[in-house]
């Protein structure tokens, strides 16, 4: 494997920062429409009345779609598929209203323009009804969700309370974590084009194949009937992997104008119906021998959903697989409110768990007087303790070791308040992050062109994550072809299918199909060489046959070979073509796939006003073979830089008095920008995962954003001696308590 690991340049790169990569609204199109969502200004009750007449009489309008005249969709347009494919959704099928901002009308003219000005003037009249926005208050309405993203609700494992009993030195603590929203820098984009029955898709999605299949069992028609198109993503984070309202509300609009109709979210409609992390409530008990050993461990966590769908953040998985403690017990309970429907964001449970998890360890190190480094290695899990199956590996020792090593942990005290640097408190700290490798069946395709390149293809997703450039490079090197002479094609739901892009899957999903149908592709050329009387290779042994940059070589006489072109032009000038489905075995019955890494994190206090600054960060993952060391470092980077934010800013504030977002638009959602980052420090260690894929690549798509809080928040602890246990930490939490 030559290719595999190098740090090639993003093949796409050039498209994207030149404008030429087309994204989903950015397609031309014949008679194009143009469709403005219209979303509800209550949180509850239901449409009195709609006056659309000024709004139709406008110039260039062509449809006013509400509740009174959209198409009627099967079983009411209710939900044919579980999440993720399938959510429940606003499809104007009737007059009621679950949520502030839930799409209630469509309106179609022939220029944005006229469409937003004509959406301006739609009057609807509302009968409100009592909505429920507020978690306290709502808490007692918590029910228990029934299997969670597949997973049990609640575990119990040894005998809690006599665990309990045994570990003398406890903390007993609940850390909260605000509801964020993903905002990608593209929106959600739509556009919707009918030729006859069958439907095309330009969208803006993470899964091409789960979007088509949600959209025609919406719409109760064939699955080949609808076709999604998503070549380039601005982003998508969890949120666009799920079809929402607008995809559909979309096509409809489509089809009641016989245009082809383009929807594009506005940004504050990106708060609502699309999907966000949901606030939740983390309790924890830990209990511990004075030498650190873990006898006992609860974890209780409550987050919101919607009241139209059970949706649960599962901060309780990081729980269960992290820590050797034998006694264990850990629930996940769920808070209907009136509020859009939440939804998976990157590292979904696993950012908020480990931010509780994380800080409820360090609050133990320190009731204990013990390293923080050292209280994990007391309690390291050699094996997954809750299913108690072996790790395909863990490396997790080695990210701490190398960790600490690179970032100076050796300098922290283990008293807060002691480094100083004039008006500066400093602050070092550490947290665990992991990440579960998931796999799924991917297919892909490989054809050797007359020319002499290749042709490479999956029904996979490059949501901005490096996916054109690793499977580049994994078709190369199969093939034994030069990467500019591979083409890779990606974001059609025509292709051979392949999972979402989500839970961190793309690249352990589809690079072993995309290597298996390469490899075949590769031997098919060989064969036709060696069989070929006028071929410089023929007689060859095959196994002193190679194929480099596109040639069938011979190894032992690197003059006697063949090209690619001359082999296919001789044997008739037809495509060489292998298509491979691959999936998982029995694997997950035998062992626990995890990525794992260390976080340290150094923080500046500024002791008169508690701004708080991150001038640096180290990690260090355990995550399998890196397919490419650049798009890799990137993806972590981006996980990491998202924690920062997750830690210090990202917070939507929610009106409850109306149920909507008081900060729902870019200027108030706060982000880190580039003077919030400073030294990020990657590095990878561990070897390729031994029972993954052919491969041994595990994903990288979300351990990143893991751990990241605690370690800020560990360390602001470390600078002030103030614990914060509600995200994000800002300035007014540490105010007035750093010069105590
Ligand atoms: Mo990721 S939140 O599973 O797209």
């Amino acid at each position: 494997m030559n290719l595999i690991g190098q740090p090639l340049d993003r093949i796409d790169g050039l498209l994207k920062v030149t404008g030429e990569a087309r994204y989903a609204a950015e397609f031309p199109e014949a008679r194009l429409a143009h469709a403005v969502l219209v979303t509800s200004t209550i949180a509850r009750g239901s449409i009195a009345s709609i006056d659309a007449s000024r709004a139709e009489a406008l110039p260039g309008v062509l449809l006013v779609m509400t509740y009174q005249n959209a198409p009627r969709l099967p079983n009411g347009g209710k939900p044919p598929l579980a999440p993720p494919a399938g959510r429940r959704l606003s499809l104007l099928q009737d007059n009621q209203i679950h949520y502030n901002n839930e799409p209630v009308a469509v309106v179609v003219a022939d220029t944005l323009e006229h469409a937003t000005d004509a959406a301006r003037q739609l009057r609807i009249a509302y009968q409100p009804g009592a909505a429920v926005v507020d978690f306290d208050l709502a808490k007692p309405n918590a029910h228990a969700p029934d299997k969670p993203q597949g997973r049990q609700t609640d575990t119990r494992r040894g005998n809690y309370a006599d665990g309990l009993q045994r570990g003398t030195v406890r903390v007993d603590a609940t850390y909260t974590t605000p509801i964020e929203h993903h905002n990608p820098m593209e929106p959600h984009a739509t556009m919707a084009r009918w030729d006859g029955p069958q439907l095309t898709l330009y969208d803006s999605t993470q899964g091409v194949s789960s979007a088509a299949l949600a959209v025609s069992k919406t719409f109760g028609i064939g699955p080949n009937d609808v076709r999604v198109i998503s070549p380039f993503v601005g982003g998508g984070f969890g949120c666009k992997g799920s079809s929402w309202s607008h995809v559909t509300l979309c096509a409809m609009a489509a089809k009641q104008t016989g245009r082809p109709v383009r929807l594009v979210l506005e940004r504050p409609q990106m708060f609502g119906p699309v999907g966000a992390r949901p606030h939740t409530e983390q309790h924890f008990v830990l209990a511990a021998k004075p030498d650190g050993t873990l006898t006992a461990m609860r974890h209780d966590s409550l987050s919101n959903t919607s009241t139209i769908e059970d949706w649960t953040e599962t901060c309780c998985m990081v729980t269960r697989m992290s820590y050797a403690v034998p006694n264990q017990v850990t629930t996940h309970r769920i808070v209907p409110l009136n509020l859009g429907t939440p939804t998976f964001m990157r590292a979904p449970g696993e950012t908020t768990g480990s931010f509780a998890l994380e800080s409820a360890m360090d609050e133990l190190a320190v009731a204990l007087k013990m390293d923080p480094i050292a209280l994990r290695l007391k309690n390291y899990a050699d094996i997954e303790p809750q299913e108690n199956r072996p790790w395909s590996s863990k490396a997790l020792r080695e990210c701490y070791e190398t960790g600490a090593q690179k970032f100076g942990w050796s300098r922290r005290s283990a008293t807060p308040r002691m480094l100083r640097d004039g008006n500066t408190l400093i602050g070092l700290g550490m947290a665990t992050a992991t990440y579960p490798a998931n796999r799924s069946e991917a297919a892909a395709i490989a054809r050797i062109l007359p020319d002499g390149t290749a042709m490479v293809a999956s029904g996979t997703q490059d949501i901005g994550t490096g996916t054109y450039t690793v499977m580049t490079q994994v078709a190369a090197d199969a093939l034994g072809f030069a990467p500019e002479n591979i083409h890779f094609a990606l974001g059609d739901s025509s292709l051979p299918k392949a999972p979402v892009s989500g839970g961190s899957q793309s690249a352990a999903s589809v690079s072993p199909a995309v290597r298996e149908a390469a490899t075949q592709a590769r031997n098919q050329l060989i064969a036709l060489a060696l069989a070929d009387p006028a071929s410089p290779v023929h007689g060859i042994a095959i196994g002193d046959i190679d194929v480099v940059d596109g040639w069938v070589t011979s190894r032992s006489q690197p003059d006697k070979r063949d090209p690619a072109a001359a082999i296919i032009a001789r044997a008739g000038g037809k495509p060489i073509e292998a298509t491979s489905t691959v999936k998982p075995g029995d694997e997950k019955q035998k062992y626990a796939f995890h990525s794992f890494g260390a976080v340290f994190v150094e923080v500046h206090v500024d002791a008169d006003l508690g701004t708080i600054r991150v001038p640096r960060v180290v990690g260090v993952y355990d995550v399998g073979r890196v397919l490419n060391q650049k798009t890799a470092n990137s993806q972590l980077m981006g996980g990491i830089v998202w924690g920062v934010g997750a830690a210090l800013q990202e917070e939507s504030t929610l009106d409850t008095r109306y149920g909507r977002f008081t900060n729902g638009n870019l200027a108030e959602y706060h982000v880190p920008v580039n003077a919030d980052i400073q030294t990020l420090d990657i590095s990878f260690v561990g070897p390729p995962d031994p029972y993954i894929n052919s491969l041994g690549v595990r994903g990288i798509g979300e351990i990143g954003i893991t751990g990241v809080s605690a370690a800020i928040a560990n360390a602001v602890y470390n600078a002030t001696g103030v614990r914060v246990r509600d995200l994000p930490v800002t300035l007014d939490k540490v105010l007035g308590t750093v010069h105590m």
